[in-house]
């Protein structure tokens, strides 16, 4: 058995680039996308989650977006696939493609159209770790699943499987005790943006987080500084730089917020699919002002 914190790191809640028309994912721009990511030393890839659109692709999509990752990322980095779905049935078998495939773990969101209680989420996750054999990442987004836990709940999950928690939840209480009294249980990453400078401080082994699509740089930059240097007057002036950009991403709809980042960056997105799109041409303005704070170039 290896230990509850093998994931670490700046893990990228990675967007799903889509053909212009939208039809297909966009295999070049996601290779494209991966390398950069890589190259600016972000430490693991997770697609398939909210910011990467997983409600609007179909389950060959979903398989073929983990593959395609798994490919990109050559080993450099792990790649932890979301595998969540409103059924059992097939949150086990997108588990067991992501293993046979090369996913280091599968993120899992608990069914989010039809709230379950602890005991069903306890079963769901059993089943997906005896079918998949990999370590699952639980993913806390109570807004969006309807289920919160408390975290004595969370932690008790370790043994169904569950070795990593994404904690999009906004509840620092929640996240410190996690964090302080539950870490021998349960490895927490932050997954609430405009709480990463805390997460880290206190301790979270990572986070996953979307805003590192648009600035991986001042990501990996910040972990470096906080978890790895220790240096907090160096990571309070970085977050000073990050902290406006994950605030406008938390006011929008997440996933067509980080789209339209990257949009502004120059790199096509082949925008969201229907019902959602990229913000107006507004927000576009209020955003690239963000970003070209933070020393980016934006195209508009
Ligand atoms: C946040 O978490 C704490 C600790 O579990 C809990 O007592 C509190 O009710 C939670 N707050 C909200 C708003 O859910």
């Amino acid at each position: 058995m290896s230990s509850p914190a093998d994931l670490k790191g700046i893990l990228v809640a990675l967007i799903t680039p889509f053909t212009d028309d939208g039809s297909k994912i966009d295999e070049a721009r996601l290779a494209a996308h991966i390398n950069r990511l890589i190259d600016a030393g972000i430490h693991g890839l997770v697609p398939g989650g909210s910011t990467g659109e997983f409600t609007v692709l179909s389950t060959d999509e979903r398989k073929q977006l983990t593959e395609l990752c798994v490919k990109y990322a050559a080993g450099r980095v792990p790649v932890v696939a979301g595998t969540g779905a409103t059924s059992t049935r097939e949150a086990v078998e997108l588990s067991k493609h992501a293993a046979q495939v090369g996913a280091a773990a599968v993120m899992v969101v608990p069914p989010y159209y039809d709230a379950v209680n602890y005991e069903i989420l306890r079963e769901m996750m059993a089943e997906i770790h005896e079918a998949s054999k990999l370590p699952i990442l639980y993913y806390n987004i109570p807004s969006a699943s309807g289920l919160t836990l408390t975290p004595q709940e969370i932690a008790g999950l370790s043994d169904v499987g569950v070795k990593y928690m994404k904690d999009t939840s906004g509840n620092a209480t929640a996240l410190t005790e996690l964090l302080f009294a539950l870490s021998d249980k349960i490895a927490t990453f932050n997954g609430w943006d405009t709480l990463t400078f805390y997460g880290l401080v206190a301790g979270a082994p990572g986070g996953v987080w979307g805003a590192a699509n648009i600035i991986p740089e001042l990501a990996v930059e910040l972990w470096d500084a906080i978890a790895i240097k220790g240096d907090l007057k160096r990571g309070r002036e970085l977050w000073a730089k990050a902290w406006p950009i994950c605030k406008f991403l938390e006011s929008y709809n997440y996933a067509s917020a980080v789209k339209t980042g990257m949009e502004l960056l120059g790199h096509k997105t082949g925008g969201l699919r229907k019902p959602f799109g990229l913000l107006s041409k507004e927000q576009q303005e209020e955003f690239a002002v963000l970003i070209n704070n933070v020393g980016l170039k934006t195209v508009i």
